[in-house]
């Protein structure tokens, strides 16, 4: 039994050609594994923490082995659930507009776990 993350980028919803073309293939993925589960993850309504300075600071605290300030404690706390909770799906089905040729900026620079999911601790 797997579980698979939908992870849907366009703020169209209903309006918007990648987020019907991952509900065809949900829908028929859902049908050829019943017994996975599927949950959705709507980048443009989910509370993901800002990766901001103070969240890389986090991260090279924790690369050179330096206690952290009570703030970055706070942002790299928030970053390592979110990035546990990502890395606890089996398989990943990611539908995004294209905006000025590459995905939106808007859930890009809120979305840390592309860089760090081989190694989101160090
Ligand atoms: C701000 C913005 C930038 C866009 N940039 C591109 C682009 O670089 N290349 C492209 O082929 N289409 C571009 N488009 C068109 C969208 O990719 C197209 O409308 C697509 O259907 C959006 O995906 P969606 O329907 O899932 O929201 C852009 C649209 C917007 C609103």
């Amino acid at each position: 039994m797997a579980k698979l993350l939908h992870i849907q980028a366009s703020p169209m919803h209903d309006r918007s050609y990648s987020a019907r073309a991952a509900k065809a293939f949900l829908e028929a993925y859902r049908k050829a594994h019943p017994a996975d589960t599927v949950e959705a993850l709507d980048l443009w309504a989910a509370d993901l923490p800002a990766f901001d300075g103070t969240a890389a600071s986090g991260k090279y605290k924790v690369m050179r082995g330096h206690p952290h300030t009570e703030a970055e404690a706070r942002a790299w706390s928030r970053v390592v659930e979110t990035i546990t909770h990502f890395k606890s799906f089996d398989k990943y089905v990611v539908s995004s507009p294209m905006w000025n040729f590459g995905v939106p900026w808007s859930w890009s620079r809120r979305w840390p776990p592309a860089p760090m999911t081989s190694s989101p601790l160090r």
